[in-house]
């Protein structure tokens, strides 16, 4: 029995993380966010209703749970607040079960000012970052002059942090873009005020897990974004500014990288990607507008059309083996329903060798060669017997393992909870 288990999206986000923590949650005992800000958007469908969570690890909507915003999060005060009153209203007070590290650095509003001007500014390569101020307030976190969690109770510290940030900031922002500057002073209150509204929820999230670890309870770390998304393993730089792979669970929570005992890996059963960058089995004729229509494929935070493709297990087979994957959970199976054929991208034709291509991820020129699958008429939606599926998705999955070399142990069928295969319980 796996104690603790890795959960992280194999692909460029939007993978469906949030509805498969929201499966395994009846299961835990605790779930950890480790990176990524509240660019994150993973959406549940809870008694039909639809709910998305950015900051927030998605099992917080299972009353037994505690929930953790590691140190290796960047946040947004207004973000946090903002969704901890809509998650109450929904599912009650979550006070006693949440905790935010002490350690967090914090998104401030130059970071999101900062982000927003650079992406719509002709002069710096176009990201299509989601405006957070994720890259903003990771680029401080590395500059070592963030503005932490603990900062907000040191009233000096507090004040010289944000005063030299915004010497800064304010420069970048008259000088470098014509556009107004930030109050310091403005600021500091609003930090303070947020800084006694956040005391009941921070905490010593390290000692907080070590607790649970020896007492054996089930703990998640909950990934945001997905492994191609990872500042240093994916398309650079076309990337989210954290570690979206699991190497980052052990510096964003504080644990050993052995305290994982079992990594999930989720992947679409095509692809998608919202924003600029790299996308070698993008479609742009009627399929991939059937996939985009059919999947419902508009992002969970900004609202921007999702580009969609086929399944590229070139770059699948790389991630697994990356993150150590122990077993995939193949989500949006039933989005094929109906398809003539199904294509898989199963190596590429390119100028760099496969070696040099995942040591640098420039993939942006090579051509997919796929392999092509008969698709299958019988809806698939709704299944959660393995048995009951047709032979033909049968096939496709079969497929996807032996190509992976990892087996499917779970296969989302639908939007809600209980659409869902289990092949193999990870928990
Ligand atoms: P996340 O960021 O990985 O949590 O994924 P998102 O929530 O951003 O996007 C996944 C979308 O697909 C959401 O609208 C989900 O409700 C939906 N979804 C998840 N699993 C399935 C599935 O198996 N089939 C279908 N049709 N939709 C799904
Ligand atoms: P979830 O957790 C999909 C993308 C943005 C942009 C790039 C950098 O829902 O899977 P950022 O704002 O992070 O600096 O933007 O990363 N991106 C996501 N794409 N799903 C996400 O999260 C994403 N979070 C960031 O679109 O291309
Ligand atoms: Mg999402």
């Amino acid at each position: 029995m796996s104690k603790t288990i890795s959960l992280l999206g194999l692909q460029w986000g939007d993978e469906g993380k949030g509805k498969v923590v929201d499966h395994l949650a009846k299961d835990l005992d605790a779930a950890i966010r480790y990176q990524g800000g509240h660019n994150a958007g993973h959406t549940l469908i809870v008694d039909g209703k639809k709910i998305v969570f950015h900051l927030l690890p998605s099992a917080i909507c299972h009353e037994d749970i505690h929930c953790y915003i590691g140190r290796g999060v960047v946040v947004s005060l207004d973000a946090l607040f903002e969704e901890i009153e809509e998650a109450q209203e929904l599912i009650g007070n979550i006070e006693d079960r949440l905790t935010i590290s002490l350690a967090c650095s914090l998104i401030q509003p130059y970071h999101i000012k900062l982000d927003q001007l650079r992406e719509s500014s002709n002069k710096s390569t176009k990201i299509g970052t989601t405006g957070r101020g994720i890259g903003t307030a990771y680029e401080d976190r590395v500059g070592r002059r963030s503005v932490r969690v603990i900062d907000l109770f040191n009233e000096d510290n507090l004040k010289s942090k944000l005063e030299e940030a915004l010497d800064f900031y304010n420069s970048i922002f008259k000088h470098s873009f014509g556009s107004e500057e930030i109050d310091l002073n403005e600021l500091f209150d609003k930090n303070l005020q947020q800084g006694e509204k956040l005391k009941p929820y921070v905490g010593n999230v390290i000692q907080e897990v070590r607790d649970l670890q020896d007492k054996g309870k089930k703990i998640l770390f909950e990934g945001a974004q997905g492994a191609l998304l990872d500042v240093s393993l994916g398309t650079y730089p076309y990337v989210t500014s954290s570690n979206s792979s699991v190497s980052g669970i052990a510096s964003g929570v504080g644990i050993s990288p052995t305290d994982i005992s079992y990594s999930l890996g989720i992947a679409k059963a095509y692809a998608t990607r919202v924003g600029e960058g790299p996308f070698p089995t993008e479609l742009f004729d009627e399929t991939g507008a059937y996939l985009a229509e059919k999947g419902g494929e508009v992002g969970a935070t900004t609202g921007r059309p999702r580009r969609c493709g086929w399944l590229d297990t070139v770059l699948l087979s790389n991630v697994v083996r990356l993150n150590g994957i122990d077993g995939l959970c193949i989500t949006k199976i039933d989005v094929l329903d109906g398809l003539d054929s199904i294509k898989i991208c199963t190596d590429y034709k390119s100028n760099l060798n496969r070696d040099e291509m995942i040591e640098t991820m420039l993939i942006e020129d090579v051509i997919p060669v796929y392999t092509e699958l008969e698709g299958w008429e019988e809806p698939t939606e709704g299944i959660q017997n393995f048995d009951e599926l047709n032979q033909k998705a049968k096939d496709f999955i079969q497929n996807i393992e032996e190509i992976c070399n990892v087996p499917v142990i779970m296969i989302s069928t639908g939007p809600k909870r209980e659409d869902t295969i289990i092949r193999e319980y990870p928990l």
